[in-house]
């Protein structure tokens, strides 16, 4: 073949019975995106000339999430050798590679995608197989004796012997633009489905005295995702290439299994993560953090030497400030800590600014909801709030106040002043000896 330029086709229109959803399949996340974005990404580091995705009729939500890139509209579904045509319109005339991809195969690498399509310049068809430990529900490739691929067989079509057959389809072809629309118009449906099958190009290739060559991949890239089961195995599979990042970027993960990333976290160096951690989306953690056990952060921004957890919640918009701490049973929203405060104990902070070196008591909470509206509390550098208060925002408490301990605080606290807010106690010698004795009781 001459002309190397490259078309990829995603393949996204299938209903994806199998996972039992209201969402279609290509929707479903992984590392908190959806599989189609992943897999979009990846395609598109290759620069191909175009990207099309076919979609199913009723997929708006799946148009809107690839776009900008084209999408064709497949009016029935009648597999995918009738999704392949109904990128036609797109393709039409294109003489180079096209490189299909399917929607719910979202692992595969640049570099395995790239080997697939350099393949087919010399053969009309070229299938990336692979050798999967469970091999029940993918098309076998079928080969003669000395290996060259003849046909791909489904399983539900598969004779006994073929069912043997370990070399499996991973859903990846690519094809000489040249054949492609030709060969595809001669596909039928003579199958167990009653659909056109993408899968039978290989023997119509063959049998028009074309080539058709293999590539094989690895598992961990090729897995198809069909059921709830396939899509927690690939989550695993991303999740763990997630958590190496992040150790080969310099963190530390006590217990790397336990920890679950979002697919855009980024960690620093020498930031510790112990068990039990879960990463929401939008969490930038600078370096030397430490993020103690069962916390969970999203839209966050933690910056160097701050301590979160355990039990820490960092919600959007939470700013950690260098060396502040956020202790256990604390919640954050909407509100940044300054340098070196500290909000250590059972505590909600929401949209709020905390001056550096303040101290949030134990109990402390912002009241920043009305039922209708949010308020700002602002509390100054410095400041000190005792344990169990609630600050009816909007409030300001100057730098360097102190907050007595049990307050309700409404108004504003000047600079170092002292507010106190609390009925005056009452203590009464003796009392508590008189009662006991009244009813009968000793100490
Ligand atoms: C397909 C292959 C099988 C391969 C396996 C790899 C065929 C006939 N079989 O089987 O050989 O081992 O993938 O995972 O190709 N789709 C459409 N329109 C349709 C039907 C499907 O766009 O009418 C899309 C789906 O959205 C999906 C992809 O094509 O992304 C594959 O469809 P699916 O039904 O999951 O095929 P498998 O049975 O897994
Ligand atoms: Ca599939």
């Amino acid at each position: 073949m001459t002309d190397t330029a490259l078309a990829i086709v995603v393949l996204a229109a299938g209903k994806g019975t199998r996972m039992r959803s209201d969402l279609p399949k290509v929707m479903h996340p992984l590392a908190g995106r959806p599989m189609i974005t992943h897999l979009l990404g990846t395609a598109a580091e290759l620069s191909p000339e175009k990207i099309v995705v076919v979609v199913g009729p009723d997929m708006e939500i799946v148009a809107n999430t690839v776009a900008p890139h084209p999408t064709c509209v497949q009016a029935e579904r009648n597999g995918t050798g009738g999704a392949v045509k109904a990128a036609r319109e797109v393709l039409d005339g294109f003489t180079g590679t096209v490189l299909v991809l399917y929607g719910d195969t979202p692992l595969v690498t640049a570099d395995t995608m790239r080997r697939a399509a350099a393949c087919a310049d010399g053969a009309a068809v070229s299938v990336l197989g692979f050798r999967p430990s469970h091999f029940h529900q993918y098309g076998r490739l079928i080969t003669d004796g000395d290996g060259t691929l003849t046909a791909i067989v489904e399983a539900r079509d598969a004779t006994p012997d073929q069912l043997d057959v370990n070399l499996c389809n991973s859903g990846v072809m690519a094809f000489d633009g040249r054949h492609l629309f030709g060969l595809l118009d001669r596909i039928g449906t003579d199958n167990s489905k009653g659909e056109y099958y993408l899968t039978d190009m290989v023997a119509l290739a063959r049998a028009d005295g074309h080539s058709a060559a293999v590539v094989e991949g690895e598992e961990d890239e090729l897995l198809g995702i069909n059921s709830r089961t396939d899509l927690a195995i690939a989550e695993s599979v991303v999740q763990d290439a997630l958590r190496t990042c992040a150790m080969e970027g310099g963190a530390t993960l006590v217990d790397p299994g336990t920890v679950w990333f979002h697919h855009d976290t980024q960690l620093g160096r020498d930031v510790v993560v112990q068990p039990n951690v879960v990463f929401g989306p939008g969490v930038r953690v600078a370096d030397g953090v430490d993020i103690r056990a069962f916390s969970h952060l999203e839209g966050a921004d933690v910056e160097s030497g701050a301590v979160i957890g355990p039990y820490a919640r960092l919600r959007p918009g939470a700013k950690i400030g260098a060396g502040a701490r956020v202790g256990n049973f604390v919640e954050i929203k909407n509100a940044d800590l300054g340098a070196g405060a500290k909000a250590n104990h059972l505590s909600y902070v929401g949209d709020a600014h905390v001056g550096a070196g303040a101290n949030i008591g134990a109990g402390t909470i912002t009241c920043n909801y009305d039922g209708f509206e949010k308020y700002e509390t602002n509390i100054g550098e410095g400041a000190f709030i005792g344990s169990n208060s609630a600050l009816v925002a909007p409030v300001t408490v100057g730098d360097g106040a102190i907050v007595a301990a049990g307050s309700t605080i409404s108004g504003d606290v000047e600079a170092d002043a002292l507010s106190i807010e609390r009925a005056e106690q009452v203590t009464k010698p003796g009392w508590a000896a008189r009662f006991r004795k009244l009813k009968g009781k000793g100490r």
